[in-house]
């Protein structure tokens, strides 16, 4: 019979996301969403996809988004969210932002239309939702349900049209009628163009296309919240910290990135082993076992990060070869695509430009815009998954709106 084994430790967690013989298990109950796409792949199809898609995530793509875009779509967000009141719901701002930007990796084509791109982050709420399903504390086939018309939808607005443009540029392109610089950079004109050599059936450049936004957007942005919350705590006990944390990014990626260690995406993650094996700690499994890797306890760990792991420290001392913020973007062939546009990268591993990530150049923004916790409106956790997220996280800024919430 099937086991489960639990894992807890920094080495056989980090050993265990590495290992050959075990595949992904986190989205079987959420397969109808996510069969074939990147991050359900095993083997050799996850190694192809993984270098078709790989070439997107460029360092020096990075580094002009956060100096040139994110600020910008931070802004534009919060002028969607403005409400007549000054206090602001950070949670689908900052989301929203994101959610821009990883549509425009994902290859889909967003207007100007404000109503449009909100249904669209409607939609993604949704696919979200049914696709890690295994984390939700409702009615999980109605999720699904729900999270397989959401991708009707967003097949019928927003893919088929800009999978007809992009087919239509490739068509050029190879004819010779157009350069190939013409064609846009982004996971569905990477997908459609190597369909035939590589095999892609329609149904999976969809769910492909249709996985990028919201995994871009949703990690990022709850993240975004849990070091915001740090920061906003920080402050509490030592006053006149988020001034200096806009003065210095350094320091304020250094929240970040702490923070991330302790608050992890998914606080699990699942491993089905594919053959019997054994990590290099000596834990053995058998084929059709299942592996549960606490995200959690691997990243407070007290032989890794010291006793006190569980403590919010941004001055901690990481040692050589781990990540500050431990095993949160993963670890192994399926770590993270997007790690660095979140996250930036630790100091000294930069090169030109210093990455930093979308996560601390937003919350950046919004600290020198005067962005503090309301003292009204409490924030509130989401009790709607398993997955530590605040469901709603309110801020006034202090000092840079006037009476009609407009940026002086
Ligand atoms: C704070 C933000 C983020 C966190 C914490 C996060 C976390 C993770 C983790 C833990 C994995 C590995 C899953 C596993 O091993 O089972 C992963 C994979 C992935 N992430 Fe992220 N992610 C973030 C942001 C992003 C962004 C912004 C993008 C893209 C726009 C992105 C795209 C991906 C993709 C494509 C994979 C699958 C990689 C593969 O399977 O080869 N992520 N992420």
């Amino acid at each position: 019979m099937a086991e489960t084994l639990r894992l807890e430790s920094w080495v056989t967690a980090r050993e265990a996301l590495r290992h050959r013989d075990l595949r992904q298990g986190l989205y079987d109950e959420g397969r109808a969403l996510m069969d074939g796409v990147i991050v359900n792949l095993h083997g050799a199809p996850h190694t192809d996809r993984r270098r078709l898609e790989n070439r997107l995530f460029r360092r020096d793509t990075f580094a002009y988004w956060e100096r040139e875009l994110i600020p910008v779509l931070l802004e534009e967000s919060l002028a969607i969210h403005r409400e007549d009141t000054s206090e602001i719901d950070i949670v689908p701002v900052v989301r929203h932002a994101m959610l821009r930007l990883a549509a425009s990796v994902a290859g889909l084509d967003i207007g100007s239309d404000t109503s449009d791109f909100l249904r669209l982050a409607g939609l993604m709420a949704r696919l979200s939702a049914a696709s890690t399903v295994v984390h939700a504390t409702g009615d999980k086939a109605a999720i699904i349900a729900d999270g397989l018309a959401a991708l009707d939808e967003v097949r019928a607005v927003y893919l088929a049209p800009a999978w007809d443009r992009r087919e239509a540029l490739i068509r050029d392109v190879r004819a010779g009628h157009r350069p190939e610089s013409d064609l846009p950079r982004d996971v569905l004109t990477v997908l459609l163009a190597a369909r035939e050599e590589h095999g892609l059936p329609s149904e999976v450049i969809e769910r492909e296309v249709a996985y990028f936004p919201w995994v871009g957007s949703h990690s990022t942005s709850i993240a975004l919240v849990h070091a915001l919350h740090h920061c906003f705590e920080h402050d509490a006990e030592k006053p006149g910290v988020l001034h200096t944390l806009v003065d210095e990014p350094e320091l304020l990626q250094r929240f970040v990135h702490e923070s991330l260690r302790l608050h992890p995406a998914s606080p699990q993650s699942v491993r089905r082993a594919v053959t019997d094996g054994q990590l290099p700690t000596g834990d053995r499994f058998a084929a059709g076992d299942t592996v549960v890797i606490d995200m959690v306890a691997a990243n407070r760990d007290k032989t890794v990060f010291g006793d006190d792991a569980d403590r919010f420290d941004p001055s901690r001392t990481i040692a050589e070869g781990v990540a500050p913020w431990g095993l949160t973007f993963g670890s192994g062939f399926h770590a993270c695509l997007g790690q660095e546009l979140a996250g930036g990268l630790p100091p000294g591993q930069s090169e030109g430009d210093r990455l930093l990530g979308a996560i601390t150049v937003m919350i950046s923004t919004l600290l020198e815009r005067g962005a503090r916790r309301s003292s009204t409106r409490p924030p509130v956790p989401d009790d709607r998954t398993t997955r530590p997220t605040w469901r709603t996280y309110h801020v006034v800024f202090e000092d840079r709106f006037d009476e009609q919430g407009k940026t002086r």
